[in-house]
């Protein structure tokens, strides 16, 4: 039975790939979830599989390289799928050391230890050992509204403290691939939505605010442009990639559905009137009139897009989910999981929200 090493797992990717990777693989696989629960990291998540036999959750930071090591040298890892970060370009403008530490630094020591367990005498590896790390298409930088894409030969250019972090990290795995012939993936994927997206990403927030009544906060001009992918669609690619990508490759993940932020919020608002049950009070104050303009973010990148070719071609992953469904599917979650809304934005996610958006 293969084992699997998932860090972040209790996060919004991280949860929604283990629930595919059971829903795809039942009883073959087992998985080890390796998460330090910060704010962003939610047991609630797993609860539906938290009983299982092949799976195990346990509590520990990526920078712990004695926790790490520990469960390498106590289970016979197979495939590292390496999620866990600090993954919000707002919080990273206000703290990036952070991001430094756990997305540069994380990264290094889940390397070191992958290596130090898999590495054999003569410098080749334990057979069928494979590391995926999962980053972004943050890295590539910011593209004009001119129909250009981003291929994974496009030059590194992050902007956010978030995605240098995630860039550095990019970096490190690709010189342990190049010095020690690691054996790693890169996958580098446009934005996601979906189940269990905690809501200070715009999605979510724009979901919770809208069923609140409270405003909806766009930054800027609104027409900053991201190429929104359903997280299963993204899952499903993660999985193809370690299976059937070529050992030291990175692969470009994205659906080809860009959209300005401002069309977001109207799909949304639009979506949600149409799926609402005429009696429902919420419907009253679910309006245009909510949209608020509010101070831009400091260095916002205007455009995202990636070019998926590489992926389709080489492995023959299409994203399946089109907006329209991926966006009803996931408002109908939300409607399903009010609790989980109240519980995640209890607490500590207030204080945020009055310092991010000044009690608007
Ligand atoms: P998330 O913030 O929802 O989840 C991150 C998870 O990592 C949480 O469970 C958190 O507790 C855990 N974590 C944070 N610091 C940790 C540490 N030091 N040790 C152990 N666990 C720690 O993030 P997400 O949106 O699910 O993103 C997951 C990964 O995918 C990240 O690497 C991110 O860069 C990448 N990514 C995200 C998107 C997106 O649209 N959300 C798109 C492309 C790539
Ligand atoms: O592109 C992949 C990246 O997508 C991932 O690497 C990141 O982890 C993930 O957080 C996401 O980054 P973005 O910055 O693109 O996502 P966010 O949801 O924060 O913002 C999407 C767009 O919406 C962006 O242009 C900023 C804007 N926005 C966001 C919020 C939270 C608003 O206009 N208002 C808001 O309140």
């Amino acid at each position: 039975m293969r084992t699997y090493l998932v860090t972040g797992g209790a996060g919004f990717i991280g949860s929604n790939y283990i629930h595919y990777m059971f829903r795809k693989y039942g009883d073959e696989i087992r998985i080890i979830n390796v998460d330090a629960l910060t704010y962003a990291g939610n047991l609630e998540n797993l609860k539906e599989v938290a009983e299982r036999s092949n799976y195990t959750f346990i509590k520990a930071d990526i920078t712990d390289k004695e926790a790490i090591t520990k469960i390498f040298s106590e289970n016979e890892i197979d495939r590292v799928v390496h999620f866990a970060a600090e993954s919000h370009v707002d919080r990273s403008i206000k703290n990036p050391e952070v991001f430094v530490k756990t997305n540069v630094l994380g990264t290094a020591v889940m390397l070191n230890c992958a290596r130090e367990s898999w590495e054999l005498p003569d410098g080749s590896y334990k057979e069928d050992k494979k590391f995926l790390h999962v980053s972004t298409d943050e890295v590539y930088g910011s593209l004009e509204d001119d129909g250009t894409y981003f291929y994974e030969t496009t030059p590194y250019a992050p902007h956010s403290p978030y995605s240098a972090s995630k860039a550095s990290s990019d970096m490190l795995v690709k010189a342990y691939i190049d010095t020690y012939h690691f054996p790693a993936n890169i996958t580098n994927c446009s934005n996601n939505y979906g189940p269990y997206q905690f809501p200070e990403k715009l999605i979510p927030l724009i979901i919770n605010n809208a069923l609140l009544g409270k405003k909806l906060p766009v930054y800027g001009d609104g027409k900053n442009v991201r190429d929104w992918l359903y997280v299963d669609d993204h899952a499903k690619g993660i999985d193809m990639v370690q299976e059937m990508g070529r050992l030291g490759e990175t692969y470009n993940i994205g659906g080809h559905n860009e959209k300005q932020n401002i069309e977001i919020i109207t799909i949304i608002l639009d979506t949600l009137l149409e799926m609402l049950p005429e009696d429902d009070a919420r419907r009253a104050h679910i309006s245009r009139d909510l949209i608020t303009y509010v101070e831009d973010r400091k260095g916002h990148d205007r455009r995202y897009a990636i070019a998926p070719d590489k992926i389709k071609a080489e492995i023959g992953w299409e994203p399946e989910t089109m907006f329209k469904e991926g966006i009803k599917k996931t408002i109908a979650w939300f409607f399903e999981h009010e609790e989980w809304m109240k519980n995640v934005t209890s607490g500590d996610y207030q204080n945020y929200y009055k310092e991010m958006y000044h009690g608007k």
